[in-house]
């Protein structure tokens, strides 16, 4: 799939920031004139809001397989209705998570066979990628004492082994590839938001244009 807007993607593990970091991430767009479309997996539409509610209700669990594809479902909803036709229309699109979120978690995670992750991811993105990917890198022990700390009650994800968040985040950690850059997510706030929207003008400084402090 070819696009003529910018797709830039916030990964990492739970509690590294990338809920905390998408909205501020938004302000600097605006603050160079360009409005982004802003979306969360899964979401964003009303299928994938249902798939959302399935996936991560605590109550009602569903087994690894299941998982998988209510997350594709979801994506694969936005993809088509909200971020190609954004990315179509010259659109800056950010998105907190995306198909990197699928290998780090139902294939190193879970442990679901990698060839078929991979195809059917590839069918749920339509193929498309993301122009820039920052992954957020934290220890799983200091993600969890983040949301612990918030009071945030986990979800069905976020309540899985220590075992499992560390083969998240070694996946996290090896991911290598065109627009993949990593942050350091220890960092506080506004520095880790500085050196995000740093990469984000390196990678499309005609979209972004001006010094990069
Ligand atoms: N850079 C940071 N340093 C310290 N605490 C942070 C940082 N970023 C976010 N937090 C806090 O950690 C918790 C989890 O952040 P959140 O953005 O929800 O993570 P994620 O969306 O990656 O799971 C929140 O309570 C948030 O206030
Ligand atoms: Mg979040």
């Amino acid at each position: 799939m070819t696009s003529r807007g910018f797709f830039v993607v916030l990964e990492g593990p739970e509690g590294s920031g990338k809920s905390t970091m998408l909205g501020p991430l938004a302000e600097c767009m605006r603050s160079s004139r360009v409005d982004p479309v802003v979306v969360r997996e899964p979401g964003g539409t009303r299928a994938a809001e249902i798939a959302r509610q399935a996936l991560l209700d605590p109550e009602h669990p569903v087994g690894p397989v299941a998982e998988l594809f209510f997350y594709l479902a979801a994506r694969a909803d936005l993809v088509q209705n909200i971020i190609a036709p954004a990315l179509a229309a010259g659109r800056v699109v950010l998105s907190d998570r995306f198909a990197l979120s699928t290998e780090a978690y139902q294939m190193a995670g879970r442990g679901l066979d990698p060839v078929m992750v991979r195809t059917a991811n590839q069918a749920a993105t339509l193929g498309l990628r993301p122009d820039l990917t920052l992954i957020l890198n934290l220890a799983p022990e200091l993600g969890q004492a983040r949301q612990i700390a918030a009071g945030k009650r986990q979800d069905r994800l976020e309540r899985e082994s220590l075992d499992f968040h560390r083969r998240v985040l070694e996946y996290y950690l090896a991911a290598q590839g065109s627009g993949v850059r990593h942050l350091d997510a220890r960092l506080p706030p506004d520095q880790l938001l500085h050196a995000a929207w740093a990469e984000v003008r390196r990678a499309a400084p005609e979209t972004f244009p001006g010094a990069i402090g």
